[in-house]
C-alpha cells in the first residue's frame, strides 16, 4: 500500500472476537425480527429454511469476511482494497465496503429507533397498571414524534460513546459487560416461559414444519433475516475480523458464533411464544396467530401482544423490564457493530479521530432515523418505495437488497478473483477436506443462492 494507514490493534483476550461478533450478531434481530417472521411465514417450515441459510450461505460467507478483514487489519473499505490489489484485481473490489458502509448507515437510522424504543418500554412496563391496554400503551409510545425521537436521540448516543472509546476501552469492555448479561437474562426469560407458558405449544410451533405456506417470499425473507441475524454483507464482521489475532481459527470461531446466534434466535422463541400462547389460551396455534396478527406481527408481537401478555401476568412488572432490558442490551451491542466499519475506515485514513468519525457517522444515521420516527406518526401515510413507509424502505433497501448484495459479491470476489494462496496463508492448518466444501459453497452455492433470491424478488 501507498499509503500508511493508521492501525488500529487487536482484540485482547482470546475469547474476545467470539464474544464481540456475538454480540454483533444477537440483536433486535434474533429476539424481535426472528419470531415474528417464523409466526408470520408458518412456524417450523420458517424455521428449517432459515438454518438451511445460515448453514450453506451465512457460514461460508462469514469465514469469508473474517479472512478478508484480518488478512489486512483495516476497515472494510480498505481491506477489500488490499485483498484484491494482492491478487492483482482491480482495486475497484472497494466499492463492496463503500456500499456496506452505505447499508450500516441506513440499517443503524432505524435499528436505534426501534432500540430507543426498547429502552422506553422498560420504563412503560415498570409502569403499566394493566389498566391502560397493551395497544393503547403503544399508540401513546409512538403517535408522539418527540418521544421517539428522545429515545432515538439516547440509543444513539450510547452507542457513539462505546465506539468513540476504541475497540479495546470502548467495545471489548462493554461487550465482556454486556453479554454475560445478556445470556442471563435470557435465560431466565425461557426458565419462566417454561414453567408459567404454554411450552409444548410453542416447541410445536417452532419445530413442526408446514410447507402448505411457504412460497418463494419464504426464501427471500429467511435469507434476508439470516444475513441480517449474522450482521453479514455490510462490513460488521469483516471490521470486528480485522482485529482478530493471528493464531486463532477462523473456521472453528465462525462456526461458534453462527452457533451461538441460532440459539439465541431459537431461545428468544422459546421465551417469547409460550408466554403468548398462553395468553391466548384456549385457542388453537392457527387462530393465535390470527389474533396475533390483527395487532400487527411486526412490532406488535413484541410491544403489543408480549406487553399485553406482561400487563396480564401476576409479576408482569418485573418481567417485561427484564425482557425489555435483555432488548435493549443486546441491540447495543449489535448497533455499535454498525457504527464501526464506517469510523474504523476515517480514522484509519486519518480524516478524522475516532471520535470525530464516530459523532459524524452517527449523526447522520440519527439524521436519516427521523424519517423512520415519523414513519410511526405524522409520516404514516407517507410511502417511499411501493406502499412501504420509511423505516420499512430502509429496510427493505439496506437489509433485503444491499446485505445480500454485499455478501453475494464477497463470496464471488473469494471465490473467483481472490488469490488461492492468500486464502489458504489466512486460513492456516485446515483440514482439506473441510477447505473443499467450504470452497464449493463459496464459489457456487452462495452465489448461485443469493442471486437467484435476489433476482425474484422483481417478479
Ligand atoms: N445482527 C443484528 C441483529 O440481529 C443486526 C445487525 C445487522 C448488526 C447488520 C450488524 C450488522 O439484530
Amino acid at each position: 500500500m501507498e499509503k500508511n494507514l493508521k492501525s488500529h490493534g487487536t482484540w485482547i483476550g482470546k475469547w474476545t472476537f467470539v464474544l464481540a461478533a456475538t454480540g454483533s450478531a444477537v440483536g433486535l434481530g434474533n429476539i424481535w425480527g426472528f419470531p415474528y417472521k417464523a409466526g408470520d411465514e408458518g412456524g417450523g417450515a420458517f424455521v428449517l429454511i432459515y438454518f438451511l441459510c445460515i448453514l450453506l450461505i451465512g457460514l461460508p460467507i462469514m469465514v469469508s469476511e473474517i479472512l478478508i478483514g484480518r488478512r489486512s487489519g483495516t476497515s472494510p473499505i480498505n481491506a477489500m482494497k488490499i485483498a484484491a490489489i494482492d491478487s492483482n484485481r482491480s482495486p475497484a473490489w472497494q466499492l463492496v465496503g463503500w456500499t456496506g458502509i452505505i447499508a450500516g448507515v441506513l440499517i443503524l437510522s432505524f435499528y436505534s429507533v426501534i432500540a430507543g424504543l426498547c429502552l422506553n418500554y422498560i420504563f412503560i412496563s415498570a409502569a403499566s397498571s394493566g389498566v391502560i391496554e397493551a395497544q393503547t400503551q403503544f399508540e401513546n409510545a409512538t403517535q408522539s414524534w418527540q418521544g421517539l425521537l428522545f429515545w432515538h436521540s439516547v440509543f444513539m448516543i450510547l452507542t457513539l460513546l462505546v465506539v468513540s472509546a476504541g475497540i479495546k476501552n470502548g467495545i471489548e469492555r462493554m461487550v465482556k459487560i454486556l453479554m454475560p448479561m445478556l445470556g442471563f437474562l435470557l435465560v431466565f426469560m425461557v426458565m419462566y416461559a417454561m414453567l408459567n407458558g404454554a411450552f409444548n405449544k410453542a416447541l410445536s410451533f417452532l419445530f413442526s414444519p408446514d410447507f402448505s405456506k411457504v412460497n418463494t417470499d419464504t426464501f427471500l425473507s429467511a435469507l434476508g433475516q439470516a444475513f441480517f441475524s449474522l450482521s453479514l454483507g455490510m462490513g460488521s464482521i469483516m471490521a470486528y475480523g480485522a482485529y482478530m489475532p493471528k493464531k486463532q481459527d477462523i473456521g472453528s470461531t465462525s462456526v461458534s458464533v453462527a452457533s451461538l446466534d441460532t440459539l439465541v434466535a431459537i431461545l428468544a422463541g422459546l421465551a417469547i411464544f409460550p408466554i403468548l400462547f398462553s395468553f391466548y389460551d384456549g385457542f388453537s396455534i392457527d387462530e393465535t396467530l390470527v389474533q396475533l396478527k390483527e395487532n400487527g406481527l411486526g412490532p406488535g408481537i413484541v410491544f403489543v401482544s408480549l406487553a399485553s401478555a406482561f400487563n396480564d401476568m401476576q409479576y408482569g412488572q418485573f418481567i417485561g423490564p427484564i425482557f425489555f432490558i435483555l432488548l435493549s442490551v443486546a441491540a447495543l451491542s449489535s448497533s455499535i457493530s454498525i457504527l464501526e466499519p464506517g469510523v474504523a475506515f476515517l480514522s484509519e485514513e486519518r480524516i478524522l479521530s475516532r471520535k470525530k468519525s464516530a459523532i459524524v457517522i452517527s449523526a447522520l444515521s440519527w439524521i436519516i432515523g427521523i424519517g423512520s420516527v415519523l414513519s410511526f406518526n405524522l409520516w404514516s401515510n407517507v410511502k417511499i418505495i411501493g406502499d412501504k413507509n420509511f423505516l420499512d424502505s430502509m429496510d427493505l433497501i439496506a437489509v433485503q437488497n444491499l446485505q445480500p448484495l454485499g455478501g453475494m459479491l464477497i463470496a464471488i470476489f473469494i471465490g473467483w478473483f481472490m488469490k488461492e494462496s492468500l486464502i489458504k496463508d489466512e486460513l492456516g492448518s485446515i483440514n482439506p477436506i473441510v477447505y473443499k466444501i467450504w470452497r464449493f459453497f463459496i464459489k457456487l452455492v452462495a452465489p448461485i443462492g443469493v442471486g437467484c433470491i435476489l433476482i425474484s424478488q422483481l417478479f
